[in-house]
C-alpha cells in the first residue's frame, strides 16, 4: 500500500459533528495500572492504534493476561510485584516514549534483566531524563549515550527517592511515580506542571497520593509506595491532541462549524484552546462532566476571520506540547508576528518538532526565526499556496503529517505528503475523519 497521501483542493464549508479516538496517554496508562491492580479491569474505547497494542504487546510480554474485542479491552492483574518474565526479555516500545519511560519504571522492583528497544525515532530520544532518577531508586539502567536499546536491572530493595524534576516532562514524572509503587516509604518528586493524567488515575484508585502546590509553575508529589489497589473499569475519553487538527481545520476554513464530542478537557491539556482563542479563534467548550476523574466535555469551533498573531506565555507551553506544530500553522495566517519562548523540549519529540516545523513554513513562504529554544512567525493572513508541494519525511513523526494535511486543506496547492503510515501510532482514523467532512484525499 502507498505511503503517502495526494491533496488538491481546499476543504469546501461543512458543519458536522465528530469524535475522535481515544486518548492516548490515558490508555497507556490504563493498561499500565491495570496490569497489577488485582482484579479483572475493563477499558472501553481504548485507543486502537500502535503506541497502544505496542503496550499491551509489552504487558504479555511480562506475562499479563490481556483480551481484547471491538467493544472494550480486559486486563487482569494480580497486584504489585507480579510481573512473570524470563531474565533477559526483550520489550518493544515502537514509537512510543510514553510507554518506554513507564514502563521503565514499572519494572524497577525486578531483579530480572530487561531490555527495551524502539524504532528510529524513539531510539534517537534522550532517557537519561528517566535514567537518573531510577538510578537513584537503585535500579541499574545500561545504555549507549542514554538512548534505546537500555538494558534495565531493577531491585527488589527499591529506595524512596526525593527528585527535582525541571523539564516539566510527564513521562519523567510519571515513570517516578510508577516506580513508587512498589518502593516501600515515600517518594518525592518536586516538579515543574505537566500533564496530570497519572495523579488522577492514582487518586482514583485511592493509592495514597499528595500534591502540594508550592507556586504557579511548580508543585511536589509524594507517593506512598507498596499499597495495593483494585482492578478498575474506565472509560476512555477523546484525545484532545487528535481533536486539535480538527479544531484548527475549522478555524482556518471559510464559513466552517464543527462539534468535537466526549474530549478530554483536562487543563493541563487544553493550552491549544487557550492559545488559539487569544488569536481571535471561535472556541468553546460545552457539556463539561467529570468521568473516571478526567474532565470531558464537547468542543464547538466555528471558522475565525481575522486570527492575530501571539506573543506566548511559556507558562502555557506544557498544557500544549504536542500541538505546538498546529499552533504554528494557526499563525501563518494570522496578522502580525507570533512569538514563541522556551520550547526546546520540542526538539526532543518524535522529531525535532521545532527544526522541522521551522523548514515546513519557511517552504509554503512564510518569514520564521528559529533559535535553539524559540521561534518566531512572520504571519501572513493572505497565504495561499499555488505550485506543486512535496512533503518528504520528517522522521516519520504523525503530527507533522497531520499538520501537513491540515496545511494542504487549507492553503491551496498541488499535495504530496509522505509517511501516511505514521497516523497508525496516535490516530489511525484520521482521513476517514477528515473524509467525513468532505475532504478530498487520494
Ligand atoms: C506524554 C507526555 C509528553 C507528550 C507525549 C505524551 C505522556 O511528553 O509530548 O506525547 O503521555 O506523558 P513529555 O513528558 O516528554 O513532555
Amino acid at each position: 500500500m502507498k505511503n503517502y497521501v495526494k491533496i488538491s483542493n481546499i476543504i469546501k464549508k461543512f458543519n458536522k459533528v465528530i469524535t475522535v479516538q481515544g486518548d492516548k496517554s490515558i490508555s497507556i496508562r490504563w493498561a499500565l495500572m491495570a496490569s497489577q491492580a488485582v482484579g479483572k479491569s475493563r477499558a472501553k474505547n481504548l485507543l486502537k492504534s500502535e503506541d497502544v497494542e505496542s503496550t499491551l504487546n509489552a504487558l504479555k510480554k511480562i506475562g499479563v493476561k490481556v483480551f481484547k474485542n471491538q467493544k472494550y479491552c480486559e486486563i487482569i492483574g494480580k497486584g504489585l510485584n507480579s510481573y512473570n518474565f524470563k531474565n533477559n526479555t526483550t520489550i518493544d516500545a515502537g514509537n512510543s516514549g510514553t510507554l518506554a519511560r513507564l514502563i521503565l519504571g514499572l519494572l524497577s522492583g525486578y531483579s530480572r534483566s530487561v531490555k527495551i528497544k524502539g524504532d528510529k525515532s524513539l531510539s534517537r530520544r534522550d532517557f537519561s531524563r528517566i535514567i537518573k532518577p531510577l538510578n537513584i531508586f537503585g535500579v541499574k539502567i545500561k545504555s549507549k549515550n542514554n538512548k534505546l536499546p537500555v538494558t534495565l536491572k531493577g531491585t527488589k530493595f527499591l529506595r524512596p527517592i526525593y527528585f527535582d524534576e525541571k523539564k516539566g516532562s510527564a513521562q519523567v514524572k510519571s515513570c517516578i511515580m510508577l516506580a513508587s509503587l512498589n518502593t516501600p516509604g515515600i517518594t518525592k518528586i518536586k516538579c515543574v506542571n505537566s500533564r496530570d493524567h497519572t495523579e488522577r488515575l492514582f487518586k482514583y484508585l485511592k493509592i495514597p497520593l499528595k500534591i502540594n502546590k508550592i507556586s504557579k509553575k511548580q508543585q511536589v508529589i509524594e507517593v506512598e509506595g507498596k499499597k495495593q489497589y483494585n482492578a478498575f473499569n474506565y472509560n476512555i475519553p477523546g484525545d484532545i491532541s487528535s481533536a486539535s487538527f480538527f479544531i484548527v481545520l475549522t478555524s482556518l476554513s471559510k464559513n466552517s462549524k464543527i462539534i468535537i464530542k466526549n474530549v478530554n478537557i483536562n487543563k493541563s491539556r487544553t493550552g491549544i484552546i487557550d492559545i488559539l482563542n487569544k488569536m481571535n479563534a471561535n472556541i468553546k467548550i460545552k457539556n463539561n462532566k467529570v468521568i473516571n476523574n478526567e474532565p470531558v466535555g464537547d468542543i464547538y469551533v466555528k471558522s475565525s476571520s481575522s486570527l492575530r498573531a501571539i506573543n506566548c506565555n511559556s507558562e502555557i507551553n506544557s498544557r500544549a506540547i504536542d500541538e505546538f506544530p498546529l499552533i504554528f500553522l494557526l499563525c501563518a495566517k494570522a496578522k502580525g508576528v507570533s512569538f514563541f519562548k522556551n520550547i526546546e523540549e520540542l526538539r526532543h519529540k518524535e522529531s525535532d518538532r521545532l527544526k522541522v516545523c521551522s523548514d515546513f513554513l519557511k517552504s509554503i513562504g512564510i518569514k520564521v526565526v528559529e533559535k535553539k529554544d524559540s521561534l518566531k512567525i512572520y504571519g501572513n493572513p493572505n497565504l495561499k499556496i499555488e505550485k506543486k508541494f512535496h512533503v518528504k519525511n520528517f522522521m516519520q513523526d504523525h503530527r507533522i503529517f497531520m499538520m501537513s494535511c491540515i496545511a494542504a486543506l487549507t492553503l491551496g496547492g498541488e499535495w504530496k505528503i509522505n509517511d501516511k503510515n505514521s497516523i497508525k501510532t496516535s490516530f489511525p482514523n484520521f482521513i476517514l475523519t477528515l473524509r467525513k467532512l468532505g475532504a478530498n484525499i487520494i
